[in-house]
């Protein structure tokens, strides 16, 4: 593969230096940003970034060798990445949405039957080669809108067999296509229709049978669960997340989405990796997860299509919470693919600044994954996963909103998004 030389951006936003640890407070307006900046990447690696001038300078010699991008104009940003989506699933459920405009409640649909339940019969009945056709689109269209790389759940399957065939799917996906795929286990998605009322007793299942198999294959690296009133309690949802502990998969949490309910308490008490949604999170929880850095990953487009009150964003970030933008992507709550919208809606109903959305769409949510190391900034050795938009700064991002600005996508340091296009 020829190097690829990406020239003379307006701005370069590199986030770089916190590979470590997610930023967090000001760090997160501090986006280190290159004017008048280039990129040199060899194979799927970044090997320097710098201005124009310094990297004209340094590789002289093999520029005829290289393939040249010129980003002229345009804003060079780190792939996004989404740390929240239940990409592999089955169905839609258009139905749901005009029942809800029409006055019904999420959770009432859910309780009645449908929702969760809905997509789960969905799932199950569909083969691995139609889960992995319907995943696969989605997986294009995230591409074209800038994400590299997204964490997906299971949770449609409520059941062993199931749950394993939605992982397989996601692991199939992540060998094939260029997204990158970080898959979570979350078979307490819902108590399953058979053990309404005997929580406890599907509880038992998750943690005695299904998170040691999980863990067994290696199919998930997460482990997550829906706290919410109804669902599971916070107290089986810490046994389901120090069970997944026990095994090696690491904790996330659906915490605080309908009702305030203790979720974000809960993350810090078990040491979750995040605590996603917050939308209802106490001020003591925020607290807490800041003195544990549980990184808050937060879903403004769930809120968004399901007419709430959107989670405080700016106040976590003040209260030195670590703040991450996810789609949520999945068919009930939140049926998009468009970080770039997420990220409009950070800045519009989240009170957070274009900067901080940037950070959270890339370094913080890489952090949420853990994979900071390896991506969500532009530094040397890191990944060569790059986004160029057509803008000319980056404050424009979420400026024009409800638009997708994407021109060109890097993958793993090849061109696979060209002009808004796919063409790989
Ligand atoms: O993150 N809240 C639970 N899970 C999803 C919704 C899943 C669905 O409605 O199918 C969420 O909002
Ligand atoms: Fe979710």
């Amino acid at each position: 593969m020829k190097p690829l030389f990406i020239r003379n951006a307006n701005e370069v936003i590199t986030l770089k230096g916190s590979s470590e640890h997610p930023r967090k407070l000001e760090q997160m307006e501090n986006l280190e940003v290159i004017k008048g900046g280039s990129v040199w990447l060899e194979n799927d690696k970044i090997i320097a970034v710098g201005t124009d001038e310094q990297l004209y300078e340094q590789f002289m010699h093999q520029i005829d060798e290289a393939e040249v991008v010129d980003a002229r104009g345009k804003v060079i940003l780190p792939g996004l990445v989404d740390p929240h989506t239940h990409l592999v699933h089955a169905g839609s459920r258009e139905n749901e949405f005009n029942m809800r405009l029409k006055g019904a409640s999420y959770m009432d649909i859910m309780n009645a039957g449908g929702g969760i339940h809905a997509s789960t019969k969905a799932t199950k009945e569909a083969s691995h080669d139609q889960l992995y056709a319907e995943s696969k689109r989605r997986l294009d269209h995230f591409l074209l809108h800038g994400v590299t790389t997204v964490e997906a759940k299971s949770g449609y399957g409520l059941a062993l067999e199931h749950e394993i065939k939605q992982l397989e799917v996601a692991k199939q996906l992540n060998e094939d296509h260029f997204i990158d795929i970080v898959s979570t286990f979350m078979g307490a998605h819902a108590v399953p229709a058979e053990y309404k009322g005997r929580p406890d007793e599907f509880v038992d299942i998750v943690v005695n049978e299904m998170i040691p198999k999980v863990a067994q294959t290696k199919l998930a690296e997460f482990n997550d669960v829906f706290c919410e009133h109804g669902v599971f309690t916070p107290e089986q949802s810490k046994r389901i997340l120090q069970a997944g502990l026990e095994h090696g998969l690491l904790p996330k949490i659906h915490a605080d989405e309908i009702e305030p309910y203790g979720g974000a308490e809960t993350a810090a008490e078990v040491g979750a990796v995040s605590a996603d949604h917050l939308l209802k999170a106490s001020e003591k929880g925020m607290e807490m997860m800041a003195e544990n850095d549980v990184i808050g990953v937060l879903l403004p487009g769930t809120a968004f299509f399901l007419m709430a009150e959107f989670a405080n964003g700016r106040k976590m970030i003040d209260k030195g919470v670590p703040v991450a933008l996810s789609t949520d992507c999945n068919p009930g709550s939140s049926p998009t693919v468009s970080m770039p919208f997420i990220m409009n809606l950070g800045c519009l109903k989240m009170g957070m600044t274009p900067a901080e959305v940037i950070c959270a769409a890339t370094i913080n949510a890489a952090h949420a994954i853990k994979r900071g190391q390896e991506i969500g900034s532009i530094e040397v050795g890191k990944k060569a996963d790059i986004l160029i938009v057509d803008v000319p700064n980056y404050m424009q991002l979420p400026y024009h909103y409800g638009m997708n600005h994407t021109d060109t996508v890097i993958k793993n340091g090849k061109i696979v998004v060209d002009g808004g296009k796919l063409c790989v």
